[in-house]
């Protein structure tokens, strides 16, 4: 078969690539421009027309604008966009947002292509601004903004602005919205605004248009090709220059920690008993499951009651607790932990609960590990229950092992018995800790050998609304005093994972630790929560600003203080007097880089900078490898002097083979990378040979970018199976098996075969087809410390490889042995693991690259370090 895109490609090329002028002789000085929406909300689009009486289509439903207000993907939409070009030549647009928010959205664009980041002033207390539009006035040297409410009482309003960030109050208008016009667009009446404009403005429109497309295409490009596109072996040859290598980060792989998919609760925190605090709440799930409250994964036995109080807690910010009333003796409050409780013959595990009775016979408690058929696995009895809330400890130690045992609270007495904070704990934790991690999930993270860790997110770290923000003050100290919350990824956070143990397990697997804190917005893709707005809300009030800024420096102190400071004295009381080393603190998460954004970002920015100038601060460029937020984020970065900026971009295996070059442009001056979120994500979303692969190939150009990539972490990490909001993850998992994914296996071995200089190579290929050359990458670095020089290949061809490399310039005076580590399969596989082998190395060697492989060969060099 012949490839089907390279005719394709050279089709749209002659659109795209600029020709003198235009291709076209006879072309107009002007035409019109009709900018509309469609009833679906789903953008702007643009047709054009000579005489207004014919209407061309720009590109066929192609947005040139979408609106990013709400929530992600379906509630993003735009109804009754309305353009209006302001005197200075800028073009405006507004539009309608929804029903409920009384918000309307605005932006700003010099060449209607690029579109300045998007702002949503509220109009409107309640309703919804149905239809908006805008014209200038040139004698108060401003914009009105029309807008008809949902309320038909209501009628037109209408409001005055230079500052379309700062609306002032709406007045009341007669004015109507009258410059809509109808027009027929292949056979459909359509309403939108007309404008005449220059001929290379519509020109520049087309040809924008096609570039995106040609871009689909790019990216719509899979991994596979079909064998009869190969007639020749292929064959490459290496030569690695030893005289122009340049020093590479040593930070380049780390891990990207968020509690999406059960990551904490229920994963990586190695709790077994589910919603211990009984704080669960209906709103954690925004009120869809009538099941998620105090109560679940609670029950009690002989049909009981089970009473949740609020009335007098061990902490305020732990208000819930579990009441029984207890007639006969035996009645049983049970857990059934995530799902059942894993537990395994011989081990033990620590107890704890805190208990409260005013009867006058006050007993022990009684706590079994049972199984549903009455099966026993453990049990243990308590001190005696005290009057007023008293914290009690026990072992038990398992007798056999399950997945699936439930825990039972039995109080040895009658009458009112209060309970809460129930706690089971696996003693055998990473390193031991205690309130530490899961074992075996903790080691898999600990063997990819990370640089850094980032927490504790993603979008939980900025949250859904303002008053959902990550308050990394709530989640240290004493586990009953912590203000648990809804996790935005819908369920709980208990915060028994919180910034204390992300600190000290960055300190167990050698990581540097990478918080992530709010720049005073929620998420950009926040829901409209009652009767206050989605989206970045307004931002933290300027008037709490001061005190959020505090709280960051506060965290700073917290890691890096001394042990008699306010702050470093809670660490020292947490357990760690010495100071946790922090060098790193992301402000902000992808988010959309509106001027309420920019001022605060700003404003915490300069205090540590103050404060803590060898801090570290990350900026944020969205969650795109393109768009405003990534621009303007940028801009930001340069303007600020930042030294470190988070990109994030989840792409298709195409868009890695066609942008190899998408670091090599970047300008050195500037601020470094720290790609802080990226996957390969194929249509189903799972992770497979072809999607490591692409990660393979991707890691090898950053490899060769390292001296401007600092740092990179795939996202997300961790997915609880049949717990999973997001796919594909890096580590899959149920209670008791960890299931490290094909793309694992390829951070793992860049972790493990990272170095600190990279040498440039020659490289020839037996054959020159480009979509050949961009199925194979290679990266030669130096691991400086060991004297080791490190081989990484992609191959992402169907047919094996045939290398010849040529290490003359490597040093190596005598055969070395060298180790070969292979990932290879077919694409669709979603379990191959690497496979190791030796080699016999000298001057020059030619290792065979098998078919759809990623290989690492490990060899020791005399090359001097210091040379
Ligand atoms: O990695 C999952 C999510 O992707 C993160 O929370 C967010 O930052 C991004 O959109």
């Amino acid at each position: 078969m012949r490839n089907i895109f390279l005719p394709v490609f050279m089709t749209v090329l002659l659109f795209v690539v600029p020709t003198k002028g235009s291709l076209y002789a006879n072309e107009p000085d002007s035409a019109y421009l009709f900018a509309y929406g469609d009833t679906n909300g789903n953008g702007l689009y643009f047709a054009w027309s000579i005489d207004q009486g014919s209407w061309h289509t720009i590109g066929h439903r192609h947005t040139f604008l979408k609106s990013d207000y709400g929530r992600w993907g379906s509630q993003k939409r735009m109804y009754n966009p309305f353009l209006y070009r302001a005197p200075d030549g800028k073009w405006h647009c507004t539009w309608s947002l929804n029903h409920e928010d009384g918000a309307v959205a605005h932006t700003v664009s010099s060449n209607l292509v690029y579109w300045e980041p998007q702002s949503y002033p509220v109009l409107m207390p309640l309703g919804n601004c149905l239809d908006t539009e805008i014209n200038y006035d040139p004698h108060k040297k401003g914009f009105h903004i029309l807008w008809q409410s949902d309320k038909p009482t209501e009628g037109i309003y209408q409001t005055f602005t230079n500052d379309f960030s700062q609306f002032t109050p709406a007045e009341k208008s007669k004015r109507h919205p009258n410059n809509r016009r109808e027009v027929t667009i292949g056979g459909v009446e359509v309403s939108g605004t007309v404008h005449r404009i220059a001929w290379e403005e519509i020109d520049r429109l087309i040809s924008a248009q096609r570039l995106a497309a040609y871009k689909q295409l790019q990216n719509s490009e899979r991994v596979a090709m079909n064998p009869g596109q190969f007639r020749e072996p292929v064959t490459i040859s290496l030569s690695p220059s030893a005289k122009e290598k340049k020093p590479i980060s040593d930070m380049l792989i780390g891990i990207f920690y968020e509690d999406i998919n059960y990551a904490a609760d229920g994963g990586l925190y190695a709790e077994l008993v589910q919603n211990r605090g009984f704080e669960y709440a209906l709103s954690d799930k925004e009120g869809r499951d009538e099941n998620w409250n105090s109560r679940f994964a609670w029950s009690v036995n002989n049909g009981s009651p089970l009473t949740i109080d609020t009335l007098s807690p061990i902490h305020a910010n732990n208000r819930h607790y579990a009441v029984l009333e207890i007639e006969k003796q035996g009645v049983a409050l049970i857990n059934e932990g995530f799902n059942g409780i894993p537990v395994k013959k011989g081990e033990k595990y620590n107890l704890s609960l805190f208990a409260r009775s005013t009867e006058k016979r006050r007993g022990p408690i009684l706590v079994r590990l049972t199984g549903k058929n009455g099966e026993l696995y453990g049990e243990t009895t308590t001190g005696r229950i005290g009057a007023g809330w008293k914290k009690m400890e026990a072992v038990i130690t398992a007798t056999a092992t399950t997945t699936d045992a439930r825990i039972e609270v039995i109080p040895q007495q009658t009458g009112r018995v209060e309970l809460d904070m129930i706690s089971l704990f696996p003693q055998n934790t990473f390193k031991g800790r205690k309130n530490g991690m899961r074992a075996d999930l903790a080691q898999a993270l600990a063997d990819l050998k990370p640089r850094f860790m980032r927490f504790p997110g993603g979008c939980v770290a900025h949250g859904d609304g303002i008053g959902n923000i990550y308050r990394w003050e709530n989640t240290i100290g004493p586990l009953e005093a912590r203000k648990p919350q809804r996790n935005l990824w819908g369920y709980h956070q208990s915060f028994g994972l919180g910034y204390h143990e992300y600190f000290q397990f960055c300190e167990d697997i050698g990581a540097e630790p990478v918080p992530v804190v709010a720049a005073g917005v929620p998420c950009q893709n926040s829901a409209h929560h009652g009767c206050v707005i989605g989206g970045q809300q307004g931002g933290i009030p300027m008037e709490e600003m001061d005190a959020y800024i505090q709280s960051v420096l506060n965290l700073i102190e917290y890691a890096n203080g001394d042990a008699k400071s306010e702050w470093g004295r809670k660490r020292a009381e947490a357990g760690h007097p010495k100071p946790f080393n922090l060098k790193y603190i992301g402000i902000g998460n992808e988010d959309l880089i509106s001027d309420i954004f920019v001022k605060r970002f700003t404003m915490i920015h300069d205090a540590i900078r103050e404060k803590y100038p060898e801090i570290t601060v990350i900026g944020t460029a969205g969650p795109f490898s393109e768009g405003s937020d990534y621009v303007e984020g940028w801009e930001l970065a340069t303007r600020l002097g930042l030294k470190l900026v988070d990109e994030h971009y989840y792409q298709p295996p195409g868009w890695y083979l066609n942008n190899q070059d998408f670091y090599d442009r970047y300008d050195r001056s500037k601020a470094k990378v720290y790609l802080g979120e990226y996957a390969a994500h194929v249509p189903n979303r799972h992770n497979n040979l072809e999607t490591a692969l692409c990660e393979a190939l991707h890691l090898i150009n950053v490899e060769r970018n390292g001296d401007i990539v600092e740092m990179t972490s795939y996202a997300p990490l961790l997915a609880k199976e049949g717990y999973t909001q997001w796919n594909p993850d890096l580590i899959y998992f149920n209670n008791s098996e960890v299931k490290p994914t094909v793309g694992y296996y390829v951070q793992k071995l860049f972790g493990h075969h990272s170095g600190n200089e990279y040498l440039p190579s020659g490289i020839s290929f037996s054959d020159n087809r480009e979509d050949i050359k961009k199925r194979i990458a290679t990266s030669f670095v130096m691991d400086k410390k060991t004297n080791e020089l490190i081989i990484k290949i992609a191959n992402l061809l169907p047919v094996p490889v045939s290398s010849f490399i040529d290490l003359s310039e490597m040093n190596i005076t005598k055969e070395e042995t060298a180790i070969m580590t292979v990932i290879k399969g077919n694409l669709d596989d979603r379990t191959v693991k690497p496979e190791e082998f030796t080699l016999s190395v000298q001057e020059d060697f030619n290792p065979e690259l098998p078919a759809y492989s990623f290989s690492v060969i490990r060899i020791k060099t005399n090359n001097n370090s210091s040379n």
